[in-house]
């Protein structure tokens, strides 16, 4: 069969480092080793693995082999199982088009890390308040959103494999090797505080792997479980449609069951790369104390981390944020193509005048969420408790509410109403194995959509008030 508007990756090889590309993103760099540091170490690594063999497994197939199957994005995808499902693709289109909004942003912020690394100013980031001097600030936070957002669209521009592909094959392999690099680096390290306690980054890494079942309650674990979950969820690019659109542009010859494999991996040994990378150089020089998550790790944290290992924090400063912005980047395309891919089969246009409409429109949206730190300040309070500026909102309707229920949505379209066996057809057409063939089976039938639902009561903080 021939793939949408002729394009396709070259091979399975294109395929899957897009995929990943798509899958490690920040998240695995700043959400994955805080996780694993609050979470009791090995005892998360060790739900991780058991939830991402199971349960991102699932969820991985349904997307991949649902794009490639019916050939089309979110949209036409879910009207192709079921007419009145359309409404299903409608959401998943949604997901991208919200995170699309602040992406950018993120990645702007990266770049300018990477900037002041690399012009030998990282003492200065490392200085108390710079972060916060610089998101509040009118100028730069728009410069770096609109370079990044005009990268990502040059690459979108040139198409699914000169440009997304082309791209993957470069980054992804140097990405791996800078951070396995660091992480190698992190082991070596050693710190003598104040007091003349002497911490080695062998210890920091002792910390992390080791499962500490110290005291753990039945809550305590069901919050492990479920952030393990969320984690996960996020971590694949699952259900936003965007494994959707890659998926549609694979070949009928590819074996998918090895693919989902191949991707699996190489987010998840990323993901657990960067806990080797950041736990013990946080150990070593601040204590556990000082393990946050999100931007205040990455750009508070760490620039004080570079600085506290002396000249040579200056090379990892500059390796780290440039492997930062490789992991944001190929993550960034990702969500522009799902969103060209959809609006070309909507409107019936090219990809080039798509690309540049959306670009325009969505450079026009990161200035204003860039500028939610300053001239667009505004404290909006969040279900979960917390208040939140325009890329925390962003984040949480896309993340937080929408994700998990259209993962459970689309369990219950897969398990119950088309039936399993339609994505196992999938599978199993190239004349391929499907092995978790019967995993698969239970888990979008009964134990996906349960746990999803129980996500979203928790995402909500609905979980919370039903246990009150
Ligand atoms: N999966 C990426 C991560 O782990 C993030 C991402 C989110 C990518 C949304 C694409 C779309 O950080």
């Amino acid at each position: 069969m021939e793939t949408k508007n002729g394009s396709s990756f070259s091979g399975q090889i294109g395929f899957v480092l897009a995929a990943a590309g798509s899958a490690v993103g920040v998240g695995n760099l700043w959400r994955f080793p805080y996780l694993a540091a609050k979470d009791g170490g090995g005892l998360f690594l060790l739900v991780y693995l058991i939830l991402i063999l199971t349960f991102g497994f699932t969820l991985l197939t349904s997307d991949i082999a649902i794009g490639r199957k019916t050939k089309k994005s979110a949209i036409f995808a879910y009207e192709i199982m079921r007419e009145k499902w359309r409404f299903l693709g409608i959401l998943t289109f949604f997901v991208p088009v919200l995170i699309m909004t602040y992406y950018a942003v993120i990645g702007g912020w990266i770049t300018k890390y990477f900037i002041v690394f690399i012009t030998g100013q990282g003492r200065l980031a490392a200085s108390d308040g710079y972060f916060t001097q610089f998101i509040t600030s009118a100028q730069a936070p728009v410069f770096f959103s609109m370079f990044f957002m005009i990268l990502t669209a040059f690459i979108v521009y040139n198409g699914v494999e000169s440009g997304i592909e082309k791209c993957s094959k470069i980054v992804m392999p140097i990405l791996l090797v800078m951070i396995v690099a660091i992480a190698v680096y992190s082991l070596t390290l050693t710190h003598t505080d104040g007091q003349g306690h002497l911490r080695t980054g062998i210890e920091g890494l002792q910390f992390y792997l080791t499962p500490n079942l110290e005291g753990l309650t039945l809550s305590q674990f069901m919050q492990v479980l479920l952030d393990a979950m969320s984690q996960l969820f996020f971590s694949l690019s699952v259900s936003m449609g965007i494994m959707i659109t890659y998926g549609s542009y694979v070949k009928d010859d590819v074996d998918l069951n090895q693919a989902v494999g191949q991707i699996e991996v190489f987010d998840t040994l990323v993901a657990f790369l960067a806990g080797m990378m950041i736990i013990p150089s946080i150990y070593v020089f601040s204590g556990m104390e000082g393990m946050g998550s999100g931007p205040s790790l990455m750009f508070i944290s760490l620039p004080k981390v570079f600085d506290a290992m002396g000249p040579i924090g200056t090379i990892v400063g500059i390796v780290f944020f440039l492997m930062a912005a490789f992991a944001a980047l190929t993550s960034c395309i990702s969500v522009l193509e799902s969103i060209v891919a959809n609006c070309m089969e909507l409107f019936h246009t090219t990809r080039k005048k798509t690309t540049v409409f959306l670009s325009l429109f969505y450079c026009a949206a990161s200035v204003v969420i860039a500028l939610g730190y300053s001239l667009f300040y505004v404290e909006i309070p969040l279900p979960t408790g917390n208040t939140g500026q325009f890329l925390d909102v962003m984040d949480y309707i896309s993340n937080s509410f929408m994700m998990p229920i259209i993962s459970l949505l689309s369990c219950i379209l897969i398990g119950w109403i088309v039936k399993p066996q339609w994505i196992i057809d999938e599978m199993e057409k190239s004349g391929h194995r499907f092995g978790r063939k019967k995993l698969y089976t239970v888990m979008i039938r009964y134990i996906a959509p349960v746990m999803m639902f129980i996500l979203f009561l928790e995402s909500t903080g609905l979980l919370e008030r039903i246990l009150e």
